[in-house]
């Protein structure tokens, strides 16, 4: 029997969501809450057979529903987690980041004790066909990784509904909102804990020019973090939103005693401009130290899921795991627990930035 869905906020991600459920035989969006009018009249295009409600709680009192999906702004995700706990706790996905600021975090503790069902965070990337690809032969091809580096360079952040996006305060900022993806990435591959990060990151190119009730955006467009882990690897991001003009987006490398491995992976498509031909196709490449000689093999994605969203695939092979641990067939993958650390590294990575100093882990403040 399907799993039935109810979705709360569905702008761009939501939507990107709704068309890869679309795919999935054993899903079903039943219902659909999204405030604003044009966002609500495309999702309905995408899903015609949702209904539309005019809250979160009046979605949780259609008894159909299986499970839910948050795709509403951050600084909504906390608080519609616990308006969920008390009325009707669901298996939920939950986009990332899981909260997006420090003082929130005794809030998160509650949840991950208290919640009694499975609550995933959505962090597409480590879905990703490349990405997977790397992590599941990282270890045979460096003899345990010492040096992991995680390059993003792509377009600005895009136009979102009442601008959300444009702030700090309602983001966590952008080492939270668009780097809790790589920071987690680091935990995952390094199977180990940050000890401490060093970062550097500020605006300086986008939004400059851009007023909102007369603000200007705070949001970062660029920046470095280095982070030490307990296992003793170093790991390293560098961000650069300006930099769309890149053949691949996410270039991601790992080293040790035996060589390295990399993977290379294109932005969406629909960005990649038409005069240049087909958009690239993702690579893994293996480099030995010995016999030296690279190998690299294309990692092609299927089509239909290129064409369901910007992730590279990813969000509909998350939700093929997500529907198994609905079922109860499957572990949930990504754990409070996990969406806590990712946003806590970026909230330390912000923080090294404004101060110069190096946050150690536990953070101080907390
Ligand atoms: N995992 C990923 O790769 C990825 C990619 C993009 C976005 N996201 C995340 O998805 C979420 C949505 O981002 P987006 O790009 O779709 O933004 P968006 O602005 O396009 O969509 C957000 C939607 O939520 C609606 N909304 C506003 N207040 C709400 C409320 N209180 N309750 C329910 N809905 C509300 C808005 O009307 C809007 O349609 C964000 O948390 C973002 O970080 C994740």
């Amino acid at each position: 029997m399907a799993v039935h869905y109810g979705v709360i906020g569905c702008g761009m991600m939501g939507q990107e969501h709704l068309r890869n459920l679309a795919l999935l035989p054993d899903a079903e969006v039943v219902a659909i809450f999204e405030p604003d009018a044009v966002m609500r009249a495309r999702a309905a295009e995408v899903a015609p057979n949702a209904r539309m409600v005019g809250s979160a709680a009046e979605l949780l009192a259609i008894e159909a529903i299986d499970c839910l999906l948050i795709a509403s702004p951050n600084h909504f995700h906390l608080g519609q987690l616990e308006e969920i706990a008390a009325i009707r706790p669901l298996p939920v996905l939950v986009e990332k980041p899981l909260f997006t600021n420090a003082a929130d975090i005794a809030r998160i503790e509650i949840l991950r004790e208290k919640y009694p069902a499975p609550i995933w965070v959505a962090m597409e990337y480590r879905y990703m066909p490349p990405v997977a690809r790397l992590i599941a032969e990282a270890e045979a091809a460096t003899g345990g990784i010492r040096m992991l580096t995680i390059r993003e360079h792509r377009f600005p952040f895009l136009k979102k509904v009442g601008d959300w996006n444009r702030f700090n305060d309602q983001t966590g900022g952008t080492m939270v909102e668009k780097c809790c993806h790589f920071f987690d990435l680091m935990r995952l591959i390094l199977k180990s804990d940050p000890v401490r990060i060093m970062a550097s990151g500020g605006q300086a190119v986008n939004h400059a020019d851009e007023r909102y009730d007369g603000l200007q955006p705070d949001i970062w467009d660029h920046g470095y973090a280095i982070v030490d882990f307990a296992s003793g690897a170093r790991a390293m991001l560098e961000l650069c939103m300006f930099a769309e003009g890149s053949r691949y987006q996410e270039e991601i490398s790992a080293v040790g005693p035996l060589g390295k491995i990399e993977c290379k992976v294109p932005g969406p498509g629909r960005f990649w401009p038409e005069h240049l031909g087909a958009p690239p196709v993702a690579k893994v490449i293996v480099s030995p130290r010995e016999p030296q000689g690279p190998r690299a093999v294309d990692i092609p994605v299927d089509p239909t899921l290129l064409d369901a969203g910007d992730h590279n695939g990813s969000t509909f092979y998350q939700h093929q795991r997500f529907l198994r641990a609905v079922r109860g067939n499957g572990p949930v993958e990504v754990t409070v627990d996990d969406g806590r650390w990712a946003v806590l590294m970026g909230l330390a990575a912000q923080q090294s930035s404004q101060t110069g100093q190096a946050v150690k882990f536990p953070m101080a403040q907390l």
